[in-house]
């Protein structure tokens, strides 16, 4: 794992677009995984800003991590419509080419399994930007996920509803489920680019980097990636030993 402590996250958004920029000109039709949350605003800030200086995403395709369970298309907060507004839309990715688990599937076990064959299909995701949850959790596996989880329901535990719930006019609102891309599907990604700013990501950022590998911190995993970038600022870095 390679950690980069920087100064802030306009840092963070420049250096995780380097990464995506490079990629994005070595490969065009490039595959990449999608965080939702506060974490890669930045990044899509500064992808977005670079596009308008010509960056080119129109043969790129892109696989959201995560999506809530029971929110309707067009939703503001389901995770579809939030990476179409914080990225999508502001570049010239083709919209045919940005997929997300289908939070409203009849048959939800299927769906998983069609956004699994979806991603392979699609050649595997070449960079997944990831953030972090105040429980070490990335995508929604929460803590106690199998490492060999793929693409399923999960049921968001209390402290994960209250983090997000800023996002919602109330915790009422917040959904109990979500379909998430499963650590083993996180783990396939080429390259990994995880974000945490903040003093609240301090104790996840240390049990994952520094704690052992366990399922009780689910982004401990990353220990095992072959090529995972952690991209810090100094307050979430600041429980490092
Ligand atoms: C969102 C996601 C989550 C968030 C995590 C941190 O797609 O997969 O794992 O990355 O909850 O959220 P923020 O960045 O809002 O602190």
């Amino acid at each position: 794992m390679e950690i980069v402590i920087l100064g802030g996250s306009r840092q963070i958004g420049k250096l995780a677009a380097d990464a995506i920029e490079q990629l994005i000109r070595r490969k065009p039709d490039a595959v990449l995984g999608l965080a939702t949350g506060s974490s890669p605003l930045p990044v899509y800030d500064e992808l977005a800003a670079r596009h308008e200086q010509g960056l080119d995403f129109s043969r790129a395709s892109a696989f959201a991590l995560d999506e809530y369970v029971g929110l309707p298309a067009g939703h503001p907060e389901s995770y579809r419509e939030v990476v179409r507004r914080e990225f999508t839309n502001r570049v010239n990715i083709k919209p045919e080419n940005v997929h997300g688990p289908d939070g409203m599937a009849a048959d939800v076990p299927a769906a998983c399994e069609g956004y699994e064959q979806a991603i392979t299909a699609a050649g595997g995701v070449d960079l997944q930007l990831l953030g972090v949850g105040t429980d070490g959790h990335i995508g929604f596996n929460e803590p106690g996920s199998s490492f060999a989880s793929r693409t399923r329901i999960k049921s968001l535990i209390e402290q994960t509803r209250r983090d997000n719930a800023r996002f919602f006019d109330s915790l009422a609102e917040v959904p109990h489920h979500v379909i998430t891309q499963g650590l083993a599907t996180i783990m396939a990604a080429r390259h990994v680019v995880l974000v945490a700013t903040g003093a609240q990501k301090a104790q996840a950022v240390r049990d994952f980097v520094e704690g052992p590998v366990a399922a009780i911190c689910p982004a401990s995993v990353l220990q095992f990636h072959p090529h995972a970038t952690v991209l810090l600022d100094e307050a979430a870095a600041s429980a490092l030993k």
